[in-house]
């Protein structure tokens, strides 16, 4: 007989099975879910992406996903991948926070850190609040707003509090970073030209990867390469594209291009395209048999890991890198130290990280992540417990080592792609977007975000703003930020905004202070000298302020115009005191005759123009300047004649 309990036992069987099959469809629905998520709502950074996150996003959010919502308004906010609404998401963010999604805390945290919630509230209870915001957003995962409240930790000397939301967010970051990846030679479009400190490396501009695209059609392979190598990160306007990157290097590679052959297979070696490790390993052979040293480091790749058909082989791994170092590679250098740090390696993790050192110091992203982690782990054997100084001040010494190299990591997120679109934005006249952008960058510590963000306040070009007020509070904020980091145009525009008193207390001591640390820039020099001149918050001194004029015109070719044009109207003044007695410094004067004011701030103005301006106007500069004297003296000799 087919007894009671065995059919019980098969049910309970049946059921438990159907059960297990249940959880396990829903639990790889969930991963499928999480796995599109976390694509769309990185595709939201990239300006050619962002409507395809968006999409994505949208099915989510369908089925009522809470935190797929919160992502949406953030791209609203943002305007990406969708239009720009903010009427919209401050209705919508003060509602979705009580869903208690991350990112919506991080799209309220914003609004309220530059005052765009529409509540009448004091500049410190706006800071307040937004920070109250961001850092429920931050505990609750959300990387950007990690590094947002790392940033200010650092800012307050907080530095275990900095360096483990830095941590927080660099986990989340160094996924989507690829192992070459140099931070520092990435280049961050400023909206404004005059901005780019000189020398700086420029993007391409799309006309002008056209252009080469064009040579490369008409079988020029140089700039075939260059084409590629463009493709293959992309650049502001030109969006990457792996597939193409790669047909164009197979273009150069064909008329036996090294450096070409070298990129192709690293392309494969990353997974980037399709890896044929194959045929990457026969294009560094080859490469490397021409003589490209740049070879080295994807063949002792290719033997450190056994890619392909290679044997893993640490003595021929060891000997490429070593080769590739010596030839100046960041990234041998990095992979050199994997092999010292792993389990089978020759060496120490101290060895480790003296060969990590370097790299990381000049922007090698994985580099800095595996000097950060063991300057961590350190810093977590060294006792907390006994409150010895000397085991305090190491525990703090190891933190101050790992935190810059933390924040690295965390600023290589794919966020910094933001950046980019921005620029876009800014590029195709959508000024609100742009802005919004760049204020998040900004509160993330992103320095060139600062300068633009002011400069699109400070010209009016963004109606985000309507309030004067507000926007002179916002714009002093960005110029703080960017001087507090140290950027010389920030203490120039913070010496500007104390000159004429714009969102603050017309302070002239305080704008030669801020002129002052302005470093080597030309155009602070001249105001200095000028405000010597006229004896504005300092003596008037004539004697100096020529001397500091001439030293200006000296050492900046570009000054050396308008500073030979104002010492000589400094001459004309002289002489018109020495022949006739007008003294045209005596306060007297320039209260009498207000027009001459006016003039003499156009001239200032122009004069500012002109030294961020090509040589070849100082023509017009000197008809202004001219007619600015004539019109003085006409102006004189009709009050001297009454
Ligand atoms: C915030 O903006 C409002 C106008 O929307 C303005 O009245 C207020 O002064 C601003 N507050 C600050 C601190 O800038
Ligand atoms: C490339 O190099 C190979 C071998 O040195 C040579 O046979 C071939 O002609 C070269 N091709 C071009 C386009 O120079
Ligand atoms: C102008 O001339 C007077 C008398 O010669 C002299 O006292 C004064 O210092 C001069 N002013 C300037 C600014 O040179
Ligand atoms: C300027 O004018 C005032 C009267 O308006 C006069 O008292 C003063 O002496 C004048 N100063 C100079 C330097 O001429």
């Amino acid at each position: 007989m087919f007894s009671n309990t065995t059919k019980m036992k098969l049910l309970g069987i049946l059921i438990i099975y159907v059960m297990c099959t249940v959880v396990r469809s829903e639990t790889q629905q969930l991963t499928d879910w999480r796995q599109q998520k976390s694509y769309a709502v990185n595709a939201l950074y990239r300006h050619a992406d962002a409507a395809t996150g968006v999409a994505l996003l949208q099915k989510v959010a369908d089925t009522g996903d809470t935190d797929a919502n919160a992502d949406l308004l953030f791209a609203r906010l943002l305007g990406t991948g969708t239009s720009q609404d903010l009427n919209t998401v401050v209705k919508d963010s003060a509602l979705l926070v009580q869903d208690g999604a991350a990112r919506a805390h991080t799209t309220q945290a914003l609004l309220l850190a530059h005052n765009l919630t529409n509540q009448i509230m004091t500049k410190d209870e706006l800071a307040k609040e937004a920070l109250s915001h961001y850092t429920i957003a931050s505990v609750g995962g959300d990387p950007i707003a990690q590094t947002i409240i790392a940033n200010h930790y650092d800012k307050m000397g907080d530095c275990d509090s900095a360096m483990y939301n830095y941590k927080k967010a660099a986990n989340n970051a160094i996924q989507g970073v690829y192992e070459d990846l140099l931070i520092s030679v990435e280049v961050t479009p400023y909206v404004y030209e005059e901005d780019y400190p000189k020398g700086a490396h420029r993007p391409p501009t799309p006309g002008e990867v056209e252009y080469l695209a064009n040579l490369a059609r008409y079988g020029d392979s140089k700039a075939a390469f260059q084409v590629g190598a463009v493709l293959s990160s992309g650049v502001p306007g030109v969006a990457k594209d792996s597939e193409q990157a790669a047909e164009f290097l197979q273009q150069a590679v064909k008329d036996n291009n090294t450096l070409a052959m070298v990129a192709l297979a690293n392309l494969q070696l990353r997974g980037v395209i399709e890896p044929n490790y194959d045929e990457a390993l026969k294009l560094l052979r080859t490469a490397f048999q021409y003589g490209e040293m740049g070879a080295q480091t994807g063949l002792g790749r290719m033997y450190m890991y056994g890619l392909g058909g290679v044997r893993r082989d640490l003595q021929r791994a060891i000997f490429h890198l070593q080769t590739s170092i010596t030839h100046g590679s960041l990234e041998a250098l990095y992979l050199l130290g994997v092999i010292y740090d792993g389990p089978d390696g020759p060496g120490e993790m101290e060895d480790a990280m003296q060969l990590w050192e370097l790299p990381a110091k000049l922007g090698h992203v994985h580099s800095a992540f595996r000097l950060a982690e063991a300057y961590r782990k350190k810093m977590e054997k060294t006792p907390v417990t006994t409150l010895k100084l000397d085991d305090f001040a190491v525990s703090e010494l190891l933190c101050q080592k790992a935190l810059p190299l933390y924040r690295l990591v965390a600023m290589a997120g794919e966020w910094r792609h933001l950046m980019e679109a921005a620029y876009l934005d800014f590029s195709s006249g959508l000024h609100n977007p742009a802005l919004l952008k760049y204020l998040l960058l900004s509160d993330m510590g992103y320095p060139e975000a600062h300068v633009n963000a002011a400069r699109l306040i400070d010209n009016h070009i963004d109606q985000v703003y309507e309030d004067q007020s507000s926007m002179a509070t916002q714009s002093l904020l960005t110029w703080q930020r960017a001087a507090d980091n140290g950027l010389p145009i920030g203490q120039l525009r913070l010496g500007d905004l104390h000159y004429y008193g714009q969102g603050v207390q017309q302070d002239f001591k305080k704008a030669i202070g801020y002129y002052e640390k302005a470093g080597n820039l030309p155009v602070a020099q001249f105001n200095l000298a000028y405000m010597m001149e006229w004896g504005e918050g300092t003596q008037l001194d004539l004697k100096k302020a020529r001397t500091l004029y001439e030293t200006l015109a000296e050492n900046h070719e570009e000054a050396f115009i308008p500073t030979t044009l104002t010492i000589f109207r400094m001459d004309v003044y002289r002489q018109l005191n020495n022949t006739f007695g007008i003294d045209l410094y005596s306060k007297n004067f320039t209260e009498y005759a207000s027009a001459l004011i006016d003039i003499e701030n156009g001239e200032i103005m122009f004069t500012v123009q002109y030294v961020n301006s090509v040589l070849s106007e100082w023509d017009w500069l000197l008809m202004i300047l001219l007619s600015v004297f004539i019109f003085r003296m006409l102006t004189l000799r009709r009050n001297n004649n009454q």
